[in-house]
């Protein structure tokens, strides 16, 4: 039977949660080894108690496990169970299709799409001042495939938790890139300024924002400090920018033409990095590995809901991509990163994209 092959670590954490809860005491003043000493048959009557003598039992599981989940009451448990199963079905009915991409349970697997758009994703954003955008387009030869990671000026991969604050992300992560292009030298810049600061340019805080717009206020506002001296807190907060603490200013921003996969091609293949926007659907929090595609996403101004960080392009099976840094933590996706189709401006991925001049 499956439930017998179910890890030592797995039995430890069910069992204690169950127990936990069935005790109403907390996790600190309980004693893990005692619950356990009962034996592998207390826990397979307790899990198939919580969660139902079902076939998901076990990724559930070995889900909660890898990802330190830590359910309160039984009732809780017993939520993220069906959840989790929900999110199975669709992962697995996915990977069916023979699409490009596949997906892979990660630890948003026992959140709802509704709690996700919540935590993760910023309201849709109306970037409708990029409908005419100022990259100049030049004769260069543009290379086959580009990858700026590659040429070491890409920062590593940051995780924005429980915020809709992926524009900061997206907005540090182009600059980041920029100042070690300009300057030869690795730096981690501040989103909590922008997430603080930024209002009067258009910005929401964790509701959302846009980097063209966080570009124009660190423009307006003569900088923005570093990820230390204005550390990311993941809240909304009161703006506490000092002047003496700037790391970096930006002195233009450009943005490509609403749309115009070219001008984005030139821009990620010859310039930098480029922060785009595109509309996260449901499957996509899921997404593991290969080249994203949908057809369900809008490409419209006011359909995109997340922004993240262009880092090149390439061609793999036949369909060329777009490489792009997420801000979900090194763990999500490809190494923190994915693949999206090119050459549709898919999910609106050319809709509202730009990138910053720094001094
Ligand atoms: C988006 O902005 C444009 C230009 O400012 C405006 O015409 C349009 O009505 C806006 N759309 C929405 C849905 O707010
Ligand atoms: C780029 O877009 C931003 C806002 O999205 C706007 O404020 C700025 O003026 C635009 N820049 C140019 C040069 O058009």
């Amino acid at each position: 039977m499956a439930r017998l092959s179910f890890a030592p670590s797995v039995l430890l954490l069910l069992v204690v949660a169950v127990a936990v809860a069935a005790e109403g005491s907390s996790f600190d003043d309980s004693n893990p080894i005692r619950m356990v000493s009962g034996g592998l048959r207390d826990f397979e009557s307790q899990v198939l108690q919580v969660v139902g003598y079902t076939r998901h039992a076990l990724s559930f599981a070995r889900f909660a496990n890898r990802y330190g989940k830590n359910y309160e009451t039984v009732a809780e448990m017993k939520l993220r169970f069906g959840i989790f199963s929900e999110n199975l079905k669709l992962i697995r009915s996915t990977n069916k299709k023979g699409l490009p991409y596949s997906l892979a349970v990660n630890h948003f697997a026992d959140w709802t799409w509704e709690e996700f758009q919540r935590h993760r994703l910023g309201a849709a954003q109306n970037c409708s001042a990029t409908l005419k955008g100022n990259h100049k387009l030049t004769d260069a030869v543009l290379p086959n495939t580009q990858d700026w990671r590659k040429a070491n000026i890409v920062s590593p991969v940051k995780d924005q938790g429980h915020c809709g604050s992926c524009w900061t992300f997206s907005t540090t992560g182009a600059l980041e890139a920029a100042y070690k292009q300009a300057f030869g030298k690795e730096i981690s810049l501040s989103e909590q300024q922008l997430v603080d600061c930024a209002g009067a340019f258009n910005n929401f805080g964790c509701h959302g924002g846009l980097p063209s717009q966080a570009f124009e206020y660190i423009k307006y506002n003569g900088g923005l400090e570093t990820e230390e001296a204005y550390p990311y807190t993941g809240q909304d907060g009161t703006c506490k920018f000092s002047a003496e603490n700037v790391a970096v200013q930006v002195v233009d921003s450009v943005n490509i033409t609403k749309g115009a996969e070219d001008e984005l091609k030139h821009a990620v293949g010859i310039v930098r990095p480029v922060s785009v926007a595109f509309e996260v659907v449901t499957g996509f929090r899921f997404y593991k590995k290969g080249v994203y595609t949908s057809d369900t996403c809008g490409n419209e101004p006011t359909d995109v809901n997340h922004a993240v960080l262009a880092v090149g392009y390439g061609v793999e099976d036949g369909v060329p991509y777009w490489l792009i840094k997420n801000s979900w933590g090194a763990d999500w996706g490809d190494n923190g990163y994915f693949k999206m189709e090119l050459g549709k401006n898919m999910c609106g991925v050319a809709t509202c994209a730009s990138y910053p001049v720094v001094a």
